[in-house]
């Protein structure tokens, strides 16, 4: 690696590595030579009917409770559609996804950022939000979060869905990066402590393959039929192909092993960006993930954070503005985002996570 190799710290994709070509080619290959009447035909609005069975097997619900559609961010957009009515509160965690929040907007919400703490939402201050006002939803990333990496702990995981109840607004829990785990045990997703008021989201993306486009969401069956009848309106009927190429790729018990696979692939990188962050950036606070894609830090509040990006960007370091990730906080107080940094390990390799670390420090 030279130092004039640009590194860039922003993209939180899977690496061209990851993609699991050949097998996922086959059983394109095979669905659309198969089944090319329904796969090659517009219909299927709720996914392809075999990938349906095969999650509602795996999450323990009927088929009526899944929705496959274009990659979950659309599944999103259009629950935010239905369920956001113009000035309404969406509470998220602060930082959260900015994409998700950047939909929640333009669907008229007033976003409003609950503080994170390194295990999760911070509980008192969501009830002191709860206390002012309800809002449409809360939506968490339960999971080595994107983009902080926390995860929320099991007793926060029950008392947010037993708030869900008295308070009555919905959850949504979007777990993409929930079987990527790369040490300790799993805990329970809220649907499993209470699936009332839970709206699950998640995707084949970090798991298969982005381009391919499938994502899901499981709820009650009245949310799914209107959240179809917006996507239907929307782009008439789901990409069939793909979804079809997944579910043979599950029949075919592919993807257990495609998983271990990719924490082969993703552990050494994690461990050295969280190796990275401690050696070269000291002060910083820092969220050391379990699993996912993302570490992250907090810089200490002497750090030199003017102008970031750009002055990583003269070093060679692509990093992405820490405020996209802040919704607006729930106290007023003015955000911190200025000094969030958000660190995606999967698609660089660990000589060029230790120069970017070492990158990011020498400018601080
Ligand atoms: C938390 C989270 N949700 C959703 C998505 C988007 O997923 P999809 O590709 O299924 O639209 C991402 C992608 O980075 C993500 O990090």
């Amino acid at each position: 690696m030279t130092t004039s190799e640009k590194i860039v710290f922003t993209r939180g994709v899977p690496p061209p590595e990851a993609f699991p070509t050949e097998d996922l080619g086959a059983c394109l290959d095979a669905v659309v030579r198969e089944d090319a009447s329904v796969v090659l035909q517009y219909g299927q609005q709720r996914g392809y009917a075999p990938l349906r069975e095969e999650l509602a097997a795996e999450y323990r619900v009927s088929p009526a409770e899944i929705l496959i559609g274009n990659g979950s961010l659309q599944l999103q957009d259009l629950v935010s559609s239905y369920l956001i009515h113009p000035g309404a509160a969406v509470y998220t965690e602060q930082p959260s996804y900015d994409r998700a929040i950047k939909t929640f907007r333009r669907r008229g919400a007033n976003t409003v950022g609950i503080p994170l703490e390194e295990d999760g939402i911070s509980i008192e201050r969501l009830e002191a939000a709860l206390e002012r006002e309800v809002p449409a939803f809360l939506y968490l990333v339960p999971d080595f979060q994107n983009p902080a990496g926390s995860t929320l702990s099991l007793e926060k995981r029950r008392r947010v869905v037993e708030l869900a109840g008295e308070y009555a607004f919905k959850v949504i829990e979007d777990i993409p990066y929930r079987k990527l785990r790369y040490e300790g045990e799993d805990l329970p997703m809220l649907r499993e402590i209470d699936p009332t008021n839970v709206v699950t989201m998640s995707s084949f993306s970090k798991l298969l393959s982005p381009g391919i486009r499938v994502g899901f969401m499981i709820s009650p069956e009245d949310l799914i039929g209107e959240v179809t009848a917006l996507g239907e309106d929307t782009y008439l009927s789901p990409v069939l192909p793909t979804q079809a190429a997944v579910a043979e790729y599950l029949r075919r018990g592919l993807l257990a092993p495609n998983v271990e696979r990719l924490k082969e692939l993703y552990t050494p990188r994690w461990k050295a960006m969280a190796g990275a962050v401690r050696r070269e950036l000291p002060g910083a606070q820092a969220f050391i993930p379990s699993g996912g894609f993302f570490v992250s830090v907090m810089l200490p509040e002497d750090a030199n954070t003017q102008d970031l990006v750009s002055r990583a960007s003269e070093v060679g370091l692509a990093l992405t503005p820490g405020a996209a990730f802040f919704a607006a906080p729930d106290d007023g107080v003015a955000t911190e985002g200025d000094r969030f940094v958000r660190l995606p390990f999967c698609a660089v390799t660990p000589d060029q996570i230790e120069e970017g670390a070492r990158r990011l420090a020498g400018i601080l």
